[in-house]
C-alpha cells in the first residue's frame, strides 16, 4: 500500500496548481495531515488542505494564490512561518517543513528550517504525520516513515515521537488524542496514555478556547462517553471539568447507597447522542447532574437526596461556561433551561398525567418542549427491565399528551389572548398591578384548563375578574 500511487486523492485541481507553482520556485511540496489521513479512512471530501513546503510556505502561498483564479489573498502569519488561502470552501494552508523544539511554558515553537521527515516527526500522531509528493517526480507517491498506514489498520493513536516529548511540546495534543480516539474510536497507545497521565498537568499552559473546540469535537461524536472516560483515566478531567469529577462515587449510609452520578452522566450522554445532533442538547445531558454534587444530603427518614439539584445545576451552567469560554449567549441559556426542567417529564410522568401538568410543562419549556422530552428518555439508566419499561411507557404516555395538548390549546407560544392595553381600556385603568393580576389570573385558568386559549373566553373572565376586584368598566 506505501508504494502505491494516491493519485487519486489530488482530483482537486489546487493540487496541480501547487505542483505548478513549488516547480517554479525550485522546492519540494507535499500534502499532509488531517487531508490524507481522512483520505484513507474514506471520511468524505476533507475541507481543509495542509501543505508543507521544503523551503519557503509563505512564497509558496503567494505564488498558489496568483496562479489559482478565484483564490483569496493570502493570510501571512509571520510568526508561524505559515500563511493561508481560501478557494471554494476550502482552506489551504501553508507551512515550510521544519525542526522545531518548544518552551515549556508555552505552546510557540522556535523554528528552524528542515527536511520533511524532520516535519513529520514533529507532528502530533503517526495517522496525521502523513503525507503525499506534490513533485513532478514522484507525484502521487505516500511517504509515510512512522508507519501511520499501520496505526490506520491498527486503529491506534501513537505519536511519532517519544510521546513525552510530542506532549509536552504541546500539550494540547493531549486532548487531541483522546479526541481523535474518540472520533474515530481508536485505542490510545499505552505508552502515549501512560504519557499523557505523567503530563496532564501540562494542560493548564493551554487556552481554555483550545480546551472546548475539543470537548465539543468529543461531545458531537458517536459515542462520547469513550472520550470523558479516557479523561477520566488519564486524570485531565479535574483540569478540564471538575464539576464532573465531583459527581463520580456511590456512598452508603445505614444501607442506603445512590447511584453514581459521573458514570450515569456518561451513560446519558451516550443515549441522547443516538437520538439527536444537536451539540447543545449532549452539553444539556452532560451537565443535567451537575447540581447533585453541591445538594447531596442523608436524611434519615427517606434517604439520598438531591433537593434542588435542577436549580443549584442551572446556575453552575453560567459558571462552567463562563469559565470555558463558551458562549454567554442563547445557547447557554438553552442548556440552562434544559437542566432546569430536566426533572419535570418524570415527576409529571410518575403520577396519573393530567391535562393540565402537561400545559404547564408546554408553556415553561416551549419552542424546547421536545428536546426536554429528548434529554428525560435519555436520562433512562435503570438495569432493572420492569421499571425501564414503566418510564418508557410513561413517557411515550406524556409525549403523547404533549401532541393532543398542543393540537386543543397551542401553548408553545403562548401570547396571552387579552393585551395589557386591553384591560386597561376595559376599566380605565393606568399602568398597574391590577393588569398584571388580570392577566395573570387568565394565563392560569388556560394552563388549568379552566377557560380556553381563546379570546372570547378570555374577555368574560376578564370582566368577571374586574368586578371581583371592585374595579368599573368603561
Ligand atoms: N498538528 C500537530 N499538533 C497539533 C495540531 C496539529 O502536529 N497540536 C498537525 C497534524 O499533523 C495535523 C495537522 O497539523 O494533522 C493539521 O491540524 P488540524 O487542522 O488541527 O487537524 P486535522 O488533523 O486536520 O484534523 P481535524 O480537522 O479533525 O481537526
Amino acid at each position: 500500500m506505501t508504494n502505491r500511487t494516491h493519485e487519486e486523492a489530488l482530483k482537486n485541481p489546487v493540487f496541480s496548481t501547487i505542483s505548478d507553482a513549488a516547480k517554479e520556485l525550485s522546492l519540494d511540496s507535499y500534502v499532509i495531515g488531517g487531508f490524507v489521513r481522512d483520505h484513507l479512512l474514506q471520511r468524505g471530501t476533507p475541507k481543509d488542505i495542509d501543505i508543507v513546503a521544503i523551503g519557503s510556505g509563505i512564497e509558496l502561498a503567494k505564488l498558489v494564490a496568483k496562479k489559482l483564479p478565484g483564490s483569496s489573498e493570502v493570510s501571512v502569519f509571520k510568526n508561524f512561518g505559515t500563511a493561508m488561502i481560501k478557494f471554494q470552501d476550502i482552506e489551504i494552508e501553508f507551512v515550510g517543513a521544519r525542526k522545531e523544539s518548544y518552551h515549556r511554558d508555552s505552546r510557540k515553537p522556535v523554528v528552524e528550517n528542515g527536511s520533511l521527515e524532520d516535519d513529520q516527526k514533529r507532528r502530533d500522531f503517526t495517522i496525521n504525520a502523513l503525507a503525499i509528493s506534490l513533485n513532478s517526480r514522484d507525484y502521487g507517491q505516500l511517504l509515510d516513515p512512522f508507519d501511520g498506514i499501520g496505526d490506520l489498520k491498527r486503529q491506534l493513536i501513537r505519536t511519532p515521537l517519544d510521546p513525552d516529548i510530542t506532549y509536552s511540546d504541546d500539550p494540547l495534543r493531549m486532548m487531541r488524542a483522546i479526541r481523535f480516539a474518540t472520533q474515530l474510536n481508536f485505542i490510545i497507545h499505552p505508552e502515549s496514555l501512560q504519557a499523557i497521565a505523567d503530563n496532564k498537568e501540562r494542560i493548564k499552559i493551554i487556552s481554555n478556547e483550545r480546551i472546548v473546540d475539543e470537548l465539543h469535537k468529543i461531545l458531537a461524536s458517536a459515542k462520547p462517553s469513550l472520550g470523558f472516560s479516557l479523561l477520566h483515566e488519564t486524570g485531565l478531567l479535574p483540569f478540564v471539568m471538575p464539576e464532573l469529577v465531583a459527581l463520580e462515587g456511590i456512598e452508603e449510609i445505614e444501607g442506603q447507597r445512590h447511584k453514581d452520578n459521573f458514570w450515569h452522566t456518561l451513560e446519558v450522554v451516550d443515549n441522547i447522542s443516538q437520538n439527536t445532533d444537536n451539540v447543545w442538547l449532549r452539553w444539556a445531558a452532560l451537565l443535567h447532574d451537575i447540581g447533585k454534587a453541591p445538594t447531596k444530603k442523608f436524611d434519615k427518614k427517606i434517604g439520598w437526596t438531591f433537593h434542588g439539584h435542577e436549580f443549584i445545576g442551572s446556575k453552575m451552567v453560567y459558571k462552567l461556561f463562563k469559565r470555558l469560554r463558551l458562549p454567554l449567549n442563547e445557547k447557554m441559556k438553552f442548556v440552562q433551561k434544559m437542566v432546569l426542567m430536566s426533572s419535570r417529564p418524570i415527576v409529571l410522568s410518575e403520577d396519573f398525567v393530567t391535562d393540565s401538568a402537561v400545559r404547564r410543562l408546554i408553556f415553561d419549556a416551549g419552542e424546547h418542549v421536545e428536546d426536554l422530552m429528548t434529554l428525560c428518555e435519555a436520562d433512562i439508566t435503570t438495569k432493572n427491565p420492569k421499571k425501564q419499561k414503566r418510564y418508557r411507557n410513561n413517557f411515550k404516555i406524556v409525549r403523547q399528551k404533549i401532541e393532543e395538548v398542543e393540537e386543543r390549546d397551542h401553548i408553545r407560544n403562548f401570547q396571552p389572548p387579552i393585551s395589557g392595553e386591553e384591560i386597561m381600556k376595559t376599566f380605565n385603568l393606568k399602568p398597574s398591578k391590577e393588569i398584571g393580576m388580570i392577566k395573570e389570573a387568565i394565563k392560569e385558568a388556560i394552563l388549568d384548563g379552566e377557560i380556553p386559549n381563546e379570546y372570547k373566553a378570555a374577555y368574560t373572565l376578564m370582566l368577571r375578574k374586574g368586578e371581583e376586584m371592585g374595579l368599573e368598566g368603561n
